[in-house]
């Protein structure tokens, strides 16, 4: 047992310790983690989550997303991943997740050539942010540094993910609450937004809005999306977030949102009108300020504390062990 793995095992004592001193017992992040115990890990991660991306370059939208959904949900713990069991009330499920989340093999995969080489010892909490950091980077943008460390859960909360994360339909003050709540700013939430630059969404998403004749649609724009997105039927079919360029990431997202050409009602919201347009605006003349903003507020995400103390590093994603 090398001294990694001796503090993988004392970790849970460690932390019942400190607990009982009344000393709060926040998993330690640092980027030099895996040095010693794993020292490629980093690389292994990254080179299998890009081959993911070069079979499908969507699945870069896909990646962050899956991040995002974890961490909102318990901190950033991998929860998300866990399978349904008499104990587990999978999150897979939750209204966010299913049929939508998408990833998890990309992610299970990672995570087995990481346990042939160094069995034990990266948490999938860890993998999932790692592969956000590396998706957007493969797709053009920013990287950041990623602080290791984060320790697995041995639950999930399906009716958190059904509670905490925001809605499509949310007005600019739902957002704003759902976000200072996880300890993200009103400004973050929009840096964060920006990851509409990438992805799809099902057209029963955003149906209401593009029928809506409201004045905040470009008229054209909704017309051109109700073509692919019927009145009746076709709930499931796909249109870019950024219609300009969906498998890039830039700052067009935030140009589409001035000319009120927003897919989803929460994207719209974030200008028109309300407290948020000037960052809007700012996002939409300067790219590197908003790969910048983008870029920090990832890494504050993907650092919102785990609930759990005395998680564990799971030997496959989807169970506990
Ligand atoms: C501000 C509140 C947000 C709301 C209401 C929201 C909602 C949604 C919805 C409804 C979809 C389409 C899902 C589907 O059609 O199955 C989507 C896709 C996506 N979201 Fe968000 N989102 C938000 C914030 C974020 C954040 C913070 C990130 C990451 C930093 C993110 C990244 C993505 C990406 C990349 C996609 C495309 C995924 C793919 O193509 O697989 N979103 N979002
Ligand atoms: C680290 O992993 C990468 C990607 O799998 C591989 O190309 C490289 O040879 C590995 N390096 C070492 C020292 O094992
Ligand atoms: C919007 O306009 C279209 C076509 O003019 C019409 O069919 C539809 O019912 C209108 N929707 C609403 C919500 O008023």
């Amino acid at each position: 047992m090398n001294s990694f793995n001796s503090f993988n095992t004392l970790f849970p004592i460690i932390c019942l310790l400190l607990f009982v001193f009344h000393v709060p017992c926040e998993a330690q992040l640092s980027s030099t983690f895996y040095d010693r115990a794993c020292p490629n890990a980093s690389a292994i991660i990254r080179t299998s989550i890009l081959r993911a991306i070069s079979r499908e370059r969507r699945m870069a939208a896909s990646l962050i997303r899956l991040h995002f959904h974890d961490c909102f949900v318990q901190g950033c713990d991998a929860s998300i991943l866990l399978d349904q069991t008499d104990t587990i009330q999978s999150e897979k499920t939750a209204f966010p997740n299913v049929n939508s989340v998408r990833g998890y093999d990309v992610i299970e995969a990672a995570k087995r050539e990481v346990e042939r080489v160094c069995p034990g010892v990266v948490s999938c909490a860890d993998i999932v942010t790692l592969a956000a950091r590396d998706a957007s980077v493969a797709v053009g943008g920013p990287s950041w540094n990623v602080r290791l460390g984060r320790r697995d859960s041995t639950t999930a909360s399906r009716s958190q993910a059904n509670t905490d994360l925001p809605s499509p339909s949310a007005g600019l003050d739902a957002l704003i609450s759902a976000f200072v709540n996880k300890g993200l700013s009103a400004r973050d939430m929009v840096a964060l937004s920006g990851a509409h630059t990438l992805g799809q969404a099902q057209c029963f998403l955003f149906r209401g809005r593009i029928y809506s004749n409201g004045t905040d649609i470009d008229a054209g724009f909704a017309s051109t999306r109700r073509r692919q997105c019927p009145q009746n039927g076709g709930d499931g079919n796909l249109a870019a977030l950024d219609l300009v360029t969906p498998n890039s990431f830039d700052n067009n997202y935030f140009k589409n949102l001035m000319q009120r050409k927003g897919l989803l009602q929460s994207d719209q919201v974030l200008f028109s009108g309300g407290s948020t347009d000037s960052i809007v605006s700012e996002y939409s003349r300067n790219p590197r300020i908003f790969a910048s903003d983008f870029a920090n507020a990832m890494i504050k995400m993907g650092e919102i504390p785990a609930a759990q103390q005395n998680g564990i590093v799971r030997r496959v994603c989807s169970a506990i062990n």
